[in-house]
């Protein structure tokens, strides 16, 4: 079974056929909404959405340990995550679907590891590949047989948010080697890292980052919203191969 997270622009999956709903408990608290079962074409998956289901959790307010902890607990051992991001690097133009293959992790006061506590031996993960090779790959070949053209690589910032960036600080990210910016891929990754969870993201480009081309002076949301909602039909198409490819 697959676990699929949805971020901005991605709900619900339309191409979900419900079994049913679960509200999960877990030692972290309560996951950003109920697990949704059910099959996209005959092959099973989990799904949740980052923001609930009503879109109303902010980034830094994700509980991204309970959400981990509940797909795990269904018994899944492999997760793609789906996350709008704005694109720093000039040919991450808005509709660009993206795999990243690296972080820098630019957010703080969010509760990021499960190794926590005094009762608990001192733990470090290794995090040189922060998403799982194998789901990278399975993504770079769904999206080949679903026809739909992505970037492979690139390295995603994330940012604290709920506020958008500073044009300074789209430089300073560029200068530090950041390709798109993103507020919520940490600490989701380092915690499916952690869990032992074979975790890759899908990135949609939504908009120039702040400062650049049509970016220049502000980020216009209605057009961001405008494009997410297109890519997500792509998004869906990928999604719809990975599952195939996932089947078991
Ligand atoms: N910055 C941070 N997160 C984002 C952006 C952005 O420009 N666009 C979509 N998510």
């Amino acid at each position: 079974m697959l676990g699929i997270i949805g971020g901005t622009g991605m709900a619900k999956l339309a191409c979900l056929e419900i079994s049913h709903r679960q509200i999960m408990r877990t030692p972290y608290g309560e996951p950003s909404g109920p697990l949704t079962f059910g099959e996209i074409n005959d092959n099973k998956v989990v799904f949740l959405a980052r923001h609930g289901y009503g879109h109303t959790i902010p980034p830094h307010a994700v509980n991204y340990r309970a959400n981990l902890w509940a797909l795990q607990s269904s018994n899944l051992s492999r997760v793609i995550s789906v996350a709008s991001v704005g694109g720093i690097r000039a040919d991450f133009t808005p509709g660009v679907i993206a795999i990243p293959d690296q972080i820098i992790d630019y957010t703080h006061g969010r509760k990021y590891t499960y190794y926590e506590g005094i009762d608990r031996p001192v733990t470090h993960i290794d995090f040189t590949e922060p998403y799982c090779p194998i789901m990278r790959k399975c993504l770079l070949e769904a999206a080949k047989r679903a026809d739909e053209n992505v970037t492979d690589g690139g390295v995603y910032g994330a940012t604290q948010g709920p506020r958008l960036e500073t044009a300074a600080e789209i430089n300073r990210l560029e200068r530090d080697g950041a390709d798109m910016v993103g507020m919520t891929g940490m600490p989701e990754a380092a915690l499916a890292k952690e869990l032992g969870l074979c975790y890759a993201t899908i990135a949609v480009v939504a908009n120039h980052a702040a400062g650049r081309e049509t970016s220049a002076h502000a980020i216009r949301l209605e057009d961001a919203h405008a494009v997410l909602e297109a890519a997500m039909v792509r998004v869906r198409n990928i999604l719809e191969r990975a599952v195939e490819l996932n089947g078991d």
